[in-house]
């Protein structure tokens, strides 16, 4: 086991890591988003390449600088835009891969109706905008995974402590069927936007698994150290 928690541990594992965070327009020139970089889930991409996988990287609007850091011959970048583009893509590029990482921010609800001209102040009042739920993307991925295929699922968790923050994680992770969850406690200066990161890692049956803190490039490797590990559970 050793040699598989080293470099190269990743080798011919082909794994597909979504990042960065929808945008769900409502107009032309307008749309409902988050404040997520990607910068977490380019480290992932980045780290797995550097440890020998093929990975794909979905991409939900990452910045040009930031998605530099994904340069490397063995990432392929898809972009997208919106939850329904992210939900299509990765439905499509997890039939071939062997891990599944939903490391985007995705929008839990769209308008219901894309104006196909700009809404303007000219009728008066304020507009209201009606919103529509979007499809649990890494839910349905967790319940359409072949065996061996393992997914693995992010938590954004603005918590009152620790103890209430891994509660409302396991939860989730059980709801969505995920087999290893990264939970982020995020805030107006932490975890979205930022270089450093801090997460608990929460294995099958919710089990603590890893805990990482500093760069997302730290972070990175933590995750894919537990991965692997289960990958080796998993195939065994
Ligand atoms: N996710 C997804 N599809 C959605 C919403 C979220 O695939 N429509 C994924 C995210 O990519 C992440 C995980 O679900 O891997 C958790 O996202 P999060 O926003 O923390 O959870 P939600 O289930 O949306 O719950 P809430 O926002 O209410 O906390
Ligand atoms: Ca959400």
């Amino acid at each position: 086991a050793q040699a598989l928690l080293t470099p190269g541990d990743l080798a011919g594992v082909r794994v597909v890591v979504s990042a960065g965070g929808t945008r769900e327009p409502i107009d032309p020139v307008r749309f409902l988003g988050n404040r997520s970089s990607g910068r977490q889930g380019v480290a992932l991409a980045a780290e797995a390449a550097a440890r020998g996988a093929e990975v794909t990287l979905v991409s939900a609007h990452i910045s040009g600088d930031v998605l530099a850091e994904a340069r490397h011959p063995s990432i392929r970048i898809v972009p997208v835009g919106a939850a329904a583009d992210l939900a299509e893509a990765m439905t499509r590029e997890s039939e071939v891969a062997d891990v599944v990482v939903m490391a985007a921010a995705v929008a839990d609800y769209r308008p219901v109706q894309v104006s196909e001209r700009k809404l303007t102040k000219e009728g008066g009042g304020v507009p209201a905008i009606d919103l529509i739920e979007n499809e649990d993307i890494v839910a349905s991925l967790a319940a359409a995974r072949r065996p061996g295929q393992l997914v693995v699922g992010f938590a954004a968790e603005t918590p009152e402590d620790q103890a209430e923050m891994l509660a409302r994680a396991r939860g989730k992770q059980q709801r969505k069927g995920v087999d290893v969850l990264v939970v982020n406690e995020v805030g107006w200066e932490r975890g979205f936007e930022s270089v450093e990161n801090a997460v608990h890692i929460l294995g099958p049956g919710g089990v603590e698994a890893g805990a990482a803190s500093g760069s997302k490039r730290a972070v990175a490797a933590a995750i894919w150290g537990v991965i692997a590990e289960q990958r080796v559970l998993n195939l065994s």
